[in-house]
């Protein structure tokens, strides 16, 4: 059994240093000074151990497209669809699998060992699910990947889509996804969140829809999930992304909202970098935001995570895989920038996740627990989202899956004036 020990390390959470044991797979020990022989010694000069990340939201079929047949020239959603749609016509599982697997390279070296990725099963040959279904499997030991069987163009936007939507399910999805608010109108909206619910329950699966995805303040689908998962008693099994219409609804309308999503037990995942970017393309001065309510859902007990959606697609021209990058937008987009906020602000790449996973019970930095573990280059959280600098080890169950050495950039002392 692999033995690895960290050494005078800060554990998030807990006060002072302390030693840490990996045995295997799981975290054997926590303590003061732990006498060891490890197979591997890792010096933590008092930098921050914490739980590896996860990104709750992401697209790998379509990861590092961009350029391949075209550019997103207005930044907008609905022109990346239009391109999406074209690009996917000439892709290839093999050309999806080596995109996909670079990309969870990237992902794995900013410190992310856990990923809910979708699959637009709107092409009917299902290419890109049979793709990330083999790069699931290749990368298993690397990071533990999710897959939701996303039908980008809609469910009832053409008569193939919802038999393919059960077969993505059929063939191996781990969730079902929709996209109520780009279906042709709002009582298809409804019906699709209904469709979603009834294969979801049929096949004994958890639902993960992109909901609202707009500026527009009379997109209301989170209600309707929400509503339903409470009348289905789906509670912890459902998840929204993107959420941006909720930045533009009033003040009175909210307030029924987050009663009804803390009753529903809803996780809304936000995806600040792609958000910033994509909405607000039709306002004038001022420009919204367009970003969820991250503050506001977390003061009301609901459930936050967050997610890189994409990078270097027809949706985002930038983006390296790094959920740091991702929570530091987050905190600024959302005033979470009091000491304590941006110290808290790491549960929604760490323990969110992990609620909305319902993996808590093997997760965190405990005795016992599985050591997917992240030691950063700083000595606290603060220091962390200033540097943004990748981690020096990421460990995957109790294996090293990514490490670097210290990059020691000096600037020439000697050049200062006296
Ligand atoms: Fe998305």
């Amino acid at each position: 059994m692999l033995r690895i020990i960290f050494k005078d390390v800060r554990v998030r959470g807990m006060d002072g240093k302390f030693d840490v044991l990996v045995e295997g797979s799981r975290i054997a020990a926590i303590k003061k000074h732990i006498r060891s022989d490890a197979d591997e010694i890792i010096k933590g000069e008092g930098r921050l151990l914490l739980p590896s990340f996860t990104d709750m939201h992401f697209h790998l079929d379509s990861v590092l497209t961009q350029g391949m047949y075209g550019y997103n020239v207005s930044g907008t959603l609905l022109e990346g669809i239009q391109l999406w749609n074209e690009i996917k016509k000439k892709l290839t599982i093999d050309d999806i699998e080596k995109r996909a697997t670079k990309a969870i390279k990237m992902m794995v070296s900013c410190g992310t060992t856990r990923l809910r990725t979708h699959a637009d099963v709107s092409d009917p040959t299902l290419k890109t699910l049979k793709a990330l279904i083999k790069v699931k499997e290749r990368c298993r030991n690397l990071i533990d990947i999710q897959i939701t069987a996303f039908p980008q163009n809609g469910i009832f936007t053409d008569d193939e889509n919802a038999a393919l939507l059960e077969k993505a399910v059929e063939i191996g999805a781990d969730n079902v996804g929709m996209i109520p608010h780009y279906e042709y109108t709002r009582e298809d909206g409804v019906r699709s969140i209904d469709f979603a619910f009834s294969l979801a329950k049929r096949y004994g699966k958890c639902i993960d829809g992109h909901v609202d995805e707009t500026d527009d303040a009379n997109s209301r689908f989170l209600e309707v999930l929400a509503a339903k998962t409470i009348r289905e008693k789906y509670q912890g099994k459902v998840t929204a992304g993107h959420a941006t219409a909720m930045h533009a609804y009033n003040g009175a309308y909210m307030q029924k909202l987050l009663m009804l999503l803390k009753k529903s037990d809803i996780t809304v995942v936000s995806n600040p970098l792609i958000n910033v970017h994509l909405q607000g393309r039709f306002d004038t001065y001022p420009k919204r935001r367009g970003v969820t309510r991250i503050k506001e859902l977390l003061k009301h007990g609901i459930n936050v995570a967050l997610g890189h959606d994409c990078i270097m697609d027809p949706w985002y021209p930038l983006g390296k895989g790094d959920m740091m990058q991702v929570l530091f937008m987050a905190v600024h987009l959302e005033h979470m920038t009091g000491i304590d906020e941006i110290k808290n602000s790491f549960d929604l790449i760490t323990s969110n996740p992990a609620r909305a996973l319902n993996i808590q019970t093997s997760y965190g930095v405990e005795a016992g627990k599985m050591a997917d573990l992240v030691l950063l280059d700083a000595r606290d959280e603060t220091e962390a989202l200033s540097k943004l600098l990748p981690p020096l080890v990421v460990l995957k169950s109790g294996r090293i899956v990514a490490s670097r050495n210290e990059l020691d950039i000096r600037v020439n002392d000697q050049e200062l004036s006296a």
